[in-house]
């Protein structure tokens, strides 16, 4: 069960919308995917989610373990099939958690939860849109991170700090987290600012962008707007969109698998 971390330190990049809309494109392929949201935001868990969960993702790092894990777990509200998507929600109170402590320092205890999740095809970590203790904990329970950002300055800034904290917690808290990739998201195709920021990603990047970019298409916000998966909208964008996930969903597959 790969285990993979969907970050950025740039708010509104499409964290959330890229795990849903692979996580949309698992179940499509029939596969068993879990969705932990570990931001205290919760956009997630909104979708996802039931109401009133009785557990949540606070329960992984309160009480570590195989139980804090079944607790936590619930069935999507997607309407599912082929495959199934589970979810652990979020917890406002997971900001507790978040606080900037040396890499070195954390304990993990989120690994001590996750390592548990056996029986899944993928676990998707939805990060907060900061670089603390939870994207710290979120890295040094997975294998693999996939790093969001949108084609201008300042997305261009929060994916290089994810990558610089992706090379910290792999040289001090996690050897296996081995393979780190950036997906460009929300590319407006006539802008030439967004032009010129795709060079300058592909330019610090090289080959660890991953093909295609996902370009701005109003039917991620319908579909999240309806709750259901991008996958199920019927829309010439959403199906554009979901055919974008399926190529994303196995070429990190591959590298993982
Ligand atoms: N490719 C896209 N096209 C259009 N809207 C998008 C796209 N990706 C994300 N969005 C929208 O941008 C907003 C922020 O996305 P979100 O996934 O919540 O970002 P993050 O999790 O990084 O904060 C949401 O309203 C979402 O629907
Ligand atoms: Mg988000």
């Amino acid at each position: 069960m790969p285990i993979v971390s969907v970050l950025s330190h740039k708010g509104g990049v499409g964290k959330t919308s890229v795990v849903l809309g692979l996580a949309g494109a698992a179940m499509q392929q029939g596969l068993a995917t879990l969705v932990v949201d570990l931001d205290p935001q919760g956009n997630a868990s909104s979708i996802l989610g039931p109401e009133n969960p009785t557990a949540t993702a606070l329960d992984l790092f309160n009480r570590p373990g195989s139980r804090a894990l079944h607790d936590a777990v619930t069935a999507c509200a997607w309407e599912s099939g082929p495959g199934e998507v589970d979810v652990v929600v979020s917890d406002p109170m997971l900001i507790k958690f978040d606080a900037w402590k040396e890499i070195n320092s954390v304990t993990p205890r989120l690994t001590k939860s996750l390592e548990h999740s056996a029986g899944y095809d993928l676990v998707l970590i939805d990060c907060p849109p900061s670089l603390g203790t939870l994207a710290v904990e979120a890295l040094a329970a997975s294998d693999a991170a996939l790093i969001v950002t949108e084609p201008t300055y300042f997305g261009v800034q929060g994916a290089l700090r994810a990558a610089d904290t992706f090379d910290q917690v792999k040289r001090s808290l996690n050897r296996k987290l081995k393979d780190v990739s950036v997906i460009v998201n929300r590319v407006k195709s006539t802008a030439d600012e967004h032009d010129y920021r795709a060079k300058e990603l592909a330019r610090e990047f090289g080959k660890l962008v991953v093909k295609p970019a996902i370009p701005e298409r109003i039917a991620v916000q319908q579909a999240e707007g309806a709750a259901i998966a991008v996958q199920k909208y019927g829309s010439a964008g959403s199906r554009e969109i979901a055919n974008i996930f399926e190529t994303h969903l196995d070429k990190l597959m591959r590298r993982i698998g």
